[in-house]
């Protein structure tokens, strides 16, 4: 049987300076299923060619636009071709790219939230869902193994029917006006590059998106309070949100960027009628299950007790701390395998397929929509609504 070729990525974003495109690029490498070939690294050619160099791509696979990228690599043969565009720009460079490569035949990995605005995002749901090709949102904190644990144990009714979801995610490098000296805080906080949700659309989308993802429930209807605390700053830079799930469970989420001192101290914590599971990102390799009646368990990352969704995740024994960069790599190892899967005419494991995708997209772009309508209006509950 022929060897499997490595599957070939273009980027478009993470040029010199830039925060995520390198973890992007660590990520994909990491367990030799992708290699970086092609690139549109930034807006300035200049600054592209210069990525081009630093990352020793073919100049010839070096573009200046993403359209020039797309539009050479499909005049490519099939088997020189880049195989997935990993889209990784500020919010407004999110849709144009995404759209074109889905429609020229790419997979796509795209960083959240999906687009800039709701209408964009409900005509990319349309557009991904019509394609024969992958669609993966990096909302990263799903792919740690400890995360999969607490989803996998939460499903299997390890600690029951769930009543109590807290998630927040405190950071506060945002705790002065750092817009004009910062060049991620200075998109980041100008609605037109951004979208209309500051720290909501960047750090609540994950925090939103960890609360359904590992809980398995919708939520249905929310009470939100967003507030701006850094004067000068045109849209929020901290809130909290009252969730009502679909069956009934309550929740509260808190994102803030003014939260001086902290660094990316993600958590959530569920309980249910038997007892709760507690994670956070600064002890990412723990998963704590706490008992009404009897002591507490400590899981750790790397151990062959836990279930296979961790198992599928985790690279190195136990004791061996994985993070941040890992917990990106199985998203991109879970997407590659099935593409590569599918390329057999096999169906993927749902182990596999257990990566962000297009519905994580909409229902991200929805709480934005959602929270800003109820955060505005005096009632107390506003239902939680998604327009496909
Ligand atoms: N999943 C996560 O945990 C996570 C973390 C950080 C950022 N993000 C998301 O990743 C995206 C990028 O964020 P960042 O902090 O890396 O931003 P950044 O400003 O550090 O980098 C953006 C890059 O995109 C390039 N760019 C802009 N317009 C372009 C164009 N037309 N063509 C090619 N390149 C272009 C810029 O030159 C720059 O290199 C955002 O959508 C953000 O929300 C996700």
């Amino acid at each position: 049987m022929a060897a499997q070729k490595k599957l070939k990525m273009g980027m478009v974003g993470g040029g010199p300076g830039a925060f995520i495109g390198a973890i992007h690029r660590s990520a994909a490498l990491m367990d030799g299923l992708i290699e970086i070939t092609a690139g549109s690294f930034s807006s300035n050619p200049e600054k592209t060619r210069q990525a081009g160099e630093e990352l020793m791509l073919d100049p010839s696979r070096v573009y200046s636009s993403y359209d020039e990228m797309i539009q050479k690599e499909l005049a490519l043969p099939e088997s020189e071709r880049i195989d997935i565009i990993s889209i990784v720009t500020p919010n407004n460079v999110h849709f144009d790219p995404c759209k074109k490569a889905l429609e020229a035949g790419f997979h796509v990995v795209l960083d959240k939230p999906m687009t800039l605005t709701y209408d964009e995002a409900k005509e990319l749901y349309k557009i991904i869902k019509k394609s024969d090709k992958l669609f993966c949102l990096t909302h990263t904190y799903t792919g740690y193994p400890m995360i999969k644990q607490m989803k996998q144990m939460i499903a299997e009714g390890v600690i029951g029917e769930v009543r109590k979801v807290y998630v927040e995610y405190p950071q506060g490098w945002l705790h002065k006006l750092l817009e004009y000296e910062n060049k991620q805080a200075e998109w980041r906080t100008d609605p037109a590059r951004n979208g209309k949700a500051g720290c909501f659309g960047d750090i609540g989308t994950h925090a939103f998106n960890l609360a359904e993802y590992v809980s398995g429930i919708k939520v249905a209807k929310i009470c939100a309070d967003l507030d701006i605390k850094v004067a000068g700053r045109p849209i929020d830079d901290d809130g909290a949100v009252l969730m009502r799930f679909e069956n009934n469970a309550s929740g509260i989420l808190t994102a803030s960027q003014i939260d001086a001192g902290c660094e990316n101290n993600l958590k959530i914590r569920v309980y249910g009628e038997k007892g709760g599971l507690e994670w956070m990102q600064e002890d990412n390799n723990t998963l704590r299950l706490r008992w009404s009646d009897r002591p507490d368990e400590i899981y750790r990352a790397g151990n062959g007790y836990l279930g296979s969704m961790a198992n599928e995740n985790t690279r190195t024994p136990a004791g061996h701390p994985e993070g941040y960069i890992e917990a990106f790599a199985n998203i991109y190892r879970n997407f590659a395998r099935s593409i590569y899967a599918l390329r057999k005419g096999e169906e993927p494991k749902a182990e596999w397929l257990d990566f962000p995708g297009a519905e994580d997209g909409i229902r991200g772009m929805a709480f934005i929509e959602n929270v800003l309508a109820s955060s505005a209006s005096d009632q107390k509950w506003t239902p939680f609504t998604v327009e496909y």
